[in-house]
């Protein structure tokens, strides 16, 4: 399967609020395998679709990096139900390369979603887990990481990336 273009900030297209997944079927199953290739291609462990340019809620995760199409992780039109506690922890992101920073997100969180097949799905979520369905939910709302960050932080951070930028290197 081919892989697929990775956006990376400041591109606009990830600032898109993406629309839900209504067609499941033969040509969604080509996009997740797609997606999973280009995820396990980097590696990262989650991937929505909004970081390819496809505009559709849907995003996979593979925790393990098992690069087994069987075992890929699928979540279409995420909601959390429920998001309790707070615990702070590094983040990366395959769109933000070369950088990463403690985070707080929820310490656990109950989500639904559609599976591959458009069937309910339910997961109650803490740990890594958690982290990685709240980062993922966040591109498909358009917001990345180095948003969650304090104004001191995401300061440094965009400080940061005009150097690069400037020397060529972003
Ligand atoms: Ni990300």
């Amino acid at each position: 399967m081919p892989i697929r273009e990775i956006l990376t900030y400041p591109d606009p297209f990830l600032k898109r609020v993406a629309k839900p997944v209504t067609e499941f079927g033969p040509a969604l199953d080509e996009l997740i395998a797609d997606m999973a290739d280009t995820m396990w291609d980097e590696p990262g462990i989650g991937l929505a679709a909004t970081q390819i340019g496809v505009d559709l809620q849907l995003f996979v995760y593979d925790l393990e990096v098992s690069r087994d199409h069987e075992r890929v992780g699928v979540v279409c039109n995420p909601k959390f139900t429920l998001m309790e506690g707070e615990e702070s922890d590094e983040e990366g992101c395959l769109s933000v390369p070369g950088y990463t920073a403690a985070v707080k997100r929820s310490a656990r969180v109950v989500m639904e979603a559609r599976d591959r097949s458009g069937n309910p799905i339910k997961v109650d979520a803490t740990g890594l887990l958690a982290r990685m369905f709240q980062h993922e939910t966040d591109h498909l709302n358009g917001i990345l990481f180095i948003e969650r960050l304090s104004p001191l932080k995401r300061g440094m951070f965009i400080r940061r990336f005009k150097k690069l930028q400037a020397r060529g290197d972003a």
